[in-house]
């Protein structure tokens, strides 16, 4: 017989509201069912021995499930890179990805993602991170797309809509999640003009998408933690951007006032019953808060199951996950990812790509050039085996070279191996150790433990012993263990954003004897070069690059692939050129500045612009144009200059001389990644909406786009000198 969370299933499949099926079915829940579904539903004690034993990567978060009415609940499991739960397919980081500048690809990730979810029997994807890059040391930057909200907003958005093919997805964390160490703690102070127009534009691009879900932050802000901030998740997120999906917490510590969370509209503690469960009991038996202000929760996180059709959802069968298919994508994302950054002539001839004859010298050099280092241990960790690393991806392309690597050989002996070779490759950068999630022994939390309950209620301990014992999958011990159990609160905020002294003084050594000295940097951001820069010929920005990364590198260098990657975030010369930032902050302000904008408005020169990359090829855009209606559309041609076929990307950035508003000098609105063979030129199109012209009036709460000359520039980077320069009249009262 059908269940009655089946019979809801079939009317909403019938065209029946998915709020208004819901709503009856909630309707026929007993209170306790309904405060069921508030949170995870596993006791703390048991919950947290599983998680720190390697649970993490046996199976999904569970929660809102009630047998009687055949309510299957729904099953999270993280995250950006990739499935976190048995083996799976490790893509490179979002940061890789954001420079990609390819939101066709970034939904066949998703794509890809989503259909691993399924054979693990997850339903609700926890990997939407767009946080914007306010400082690089953040720790997490990996896992976002970059510094600027519109080209996060699209990759965001192009991720979604790829993984919710197949499962329902999560938009992290809400909001102005921006800083590591402190996240437990710190009180985000923001004006309204600086939060709509910078740090929440990318979350309401991805809610207009349509994502299921969305995580809120454990920070403050304004005063008021994310979990029960109103003008955040009522005022904002429901109110103005018309939300109807549902809210969840982040982990364990993600919940202060469970009243007040819920009040301000958050549905599900994840992933325990930990905080909220006794408060609100309390206060219902106490007449505080009425039966239907938790039912109006359990109605959103079941309508938004049922318009996702979760529970029968198709299972997948388990030879997809790491099948060639979705490791070549990985290795497709990591080439279109790397960023050439400088490629000088050596002997009157560039030194990428390298043109090698049989029997040559290639010496690896760097921690990094053997390491199985795809990213940070924390929640994003992607157990992929066979990881393909640069030596093995250099070894493997030039197997008729002779390729060397003694990691143990102190400095003057690899100098002397470098001077011996005819190239040297060095691969430098950070490793989960210097960079990523981290739980520190929080004195944030202290009054949070209190509120733990002291004993597990025994009836859910054994419902999620039985869980576990039946959703255990498979991953390596090895990399399980190592991730997300004690050793997991190590990474964090970078605490410098310059190379390790070790790497800075292995590229120096090496530099000085082997004038083709490549640097390859493995970071989840940006890296501050200045110190060593000029002593080497080429450096090309590598990311964490998942499961077949070191191949990817080795067509790169050798080639076979032309690099078409963009910086999605500006370098700058000079660690001061950046945002106050303190990793140990109590208190923040975010002001309007950042990134490219922020040494725009200073005047300083960044050492590589946002949306900056190098190609073996040389591209050139003529004949622009443009066209305002409802949107603004623009037209372009692109040509391939060069003698080999490459990639560009299209940018065109909006700026507005003599406004009276502070603004950004250039803003960017539109991209487009573009491939042309050598010696072709294409028509190219791209739009911007006028919204992304617009500015937050403090008064009303709503948009204006300031009237007049606007300048727009079409370019290959920010502050590009060859940009197309247009300006346009914008005189139309739009309603925004
Ligand atoms: C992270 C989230 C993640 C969650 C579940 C938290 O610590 O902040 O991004 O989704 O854990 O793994």
């Amino acid at each position: 017989m059908a269940t009655a969370y089946q019979l809801a299933l079939e009317k909403v499949k019938n065209g029946i509201n998915s709020a208004v099926v819901a709503a009856e079915l909630v309707d026929s829940m007993t209170l306790e069912e309904k405060v069921h579904c508030l949170d995870g539903a596993v006791p703390f004690w048991v919950g947290i021995k599983d998680i720190t034993t390697g649970g993490y990567h046996s199976r999904p978060f569970r929660a809102a499930k009630v047998e009687r009415l055949g309510i299957p609940g729904f099953h999270f499991s993280d995250g950006p890179r990739g499935v976190v739960v048995g083996e799976a397919t490790a893509f490179p980081v979002s940061m890789a990805r954001g420079a990609t500048f390819d939101p066709e690809l970034e939904v066949r990730v998703g794509n890809a993602i989503g259909k691993e979810l399924r054979t693990i029997g997850a339903d609700l994807y926890g990997g939407i991170c767009v946080n914007l890059l306010r400082h690089p040391a953040w720790g997490r930057a990996q896992e976002t797309y970059g510094e600027d909200p519109h080209h996060v907003g699209e990759m965001g958005a192009a991720l979604t809509r790829g993984a919710q093919r197949h499962v329902m997805a999560t938009l992290k964390h809400f909001a102005l999640n921006s800083m590591e160490n402190a996240r437990f703690g710190v009180d985000v102070t923001v004006d309204e003009r600086t939060l709509h127009e910078v740090y929440l534009p990318h979350f309401k691009r991805i809610v207009d998408e349509g994502v299921a879900c969305v995580m809120t932050a454990y920070n403050s802000v304004n005063g008021q933690w994310c979990s029960q901030n109103e003008e955040l998740l009522a005022d904002i997120l429901r109110d103005e951007w018309g939300f109807t999906g549902f809210v969840i917490s982040d982990w364990i510590f993600g919940v202060r006032d469970g009243v007040k969370s819920l009040q301000a509209g958050l549905d599900v503690e994840m992933p325990y019953r930990m905080i909220r469960n006794a408060p609100i009991v309390a206060a219902l038996a106490e007449g505080l808060i009425t039966e239907e202000l938790v039912a109006s929760a359990v109605t959103r996180t079941i309508a938004t199951m049922l318009k996702f059709n979760v529970g029968e959802l198709p299972v997948r069968d388990c030879s997809i996950v790491l099948c060639r298919e979705h490791v070549m994508l990985s290795q497709e994302v990591a080439e279109k990812s790397v960023v050439l950054l400088k490629n000088e002539s050596v002997s009157g001839t560039a030194l990428l790509p390298l043109d090698l004859k049989p029997g040559s010298k290639i010496a690896m050099f760097g921690r990094l050039a053997a390491a199985r280092n795809i990213g940070d241990g924390g929640s994003s960790d992607v157990m992929a085996p066979n990881v393909v690393t640069p030596l093995m991806g250099i070894g493997e392309h030039f197997s008729n070279c002779e390729v060397t690597y003694e990691p143990g050989a102190n400095l003057e002996e690899q100098a002397r191996l470098a001077k011996r070779s005819d190239v040297a490759i060095v691969v430098v950068g950070y490793t989960k150790e210097e960079e990523g999630e981290f739980i520190g022994d929080s004195e944030d939390t202290v009054d949070l433990v209190k509120q733990i309950p002291r004993q597990d209620d025994p009836i859910l301990a054994s419902e999620y012993e039985k869980y576990m014992r039946e959703n255990h999958h498979y991953a390596p011990d090895e990399l399980r263990i190592k991730s997300r159990n004690g050793t997991f609160s190590i990474g964090g905020d970078r605490e410098s954003i310059r190379l390790l002294d070790d790497d800075v003084q292995l590229i120096r050594a090496v530099a000085k004897v082997q004038p083709r000295t490549i640097v390859v940097i493995v970071a989840g951001s940006a890296v501050v070069m200045s110190e060593w820069i000029n002593e080497v010929s080429a450096v090309v920005m590598g990311w964490y690059s998942g499961i077949n990364g070191g191949r990817a590198l080795a067509n790169i260098l050798s080639g076979a692939v032309n690099p078409s990657g963009r910086l999605p975030f500006a370098i700058p010369h000079d660690e001061s050129h950046l945002p106050f930032f303190d990793r140990n902050a109590k208190k923040i302000t975010y002001d309007y500045w950042h990134g490219q904008w922020k040494l725009d408005r200073d005047g300083n020169e960044a050492m590589f612009p946002f949306g900056f990359g190098c190609s073996y090829t040389q591209f050139s855009i003529s004949s622009p144009a443009i066209e305002t209606n409802e949107l603004i559309k623009f037209r372009c041609e692109v040509s391939n200059t060069g003698s080999r076929d490459g990639a560009t990307v299209v940018q065109v950035y909006a700026g507005r001389k003599n406004s009276l508003i502070e603004r950004p000098k250039l803003r960017l609105v539109a991209f487009k990644r573009v491939e042309l063979r050598a010696g072709e030129t294409k028509h190219v199109e791209c739009t911007a909406s006028l919204q992304s012209l617009a500015t937050r009036d403090t008064k009303t709460h709503g948009w204006f786009v300031e009237q007049g000359s606007w300048n727009f520039e079409i370019a290959q980077f920010s502050g590009d000198p060859k940009a197309l320069l247009l300006d346009q009249s914008i005189h139309k009262q739009i309603d925004l």
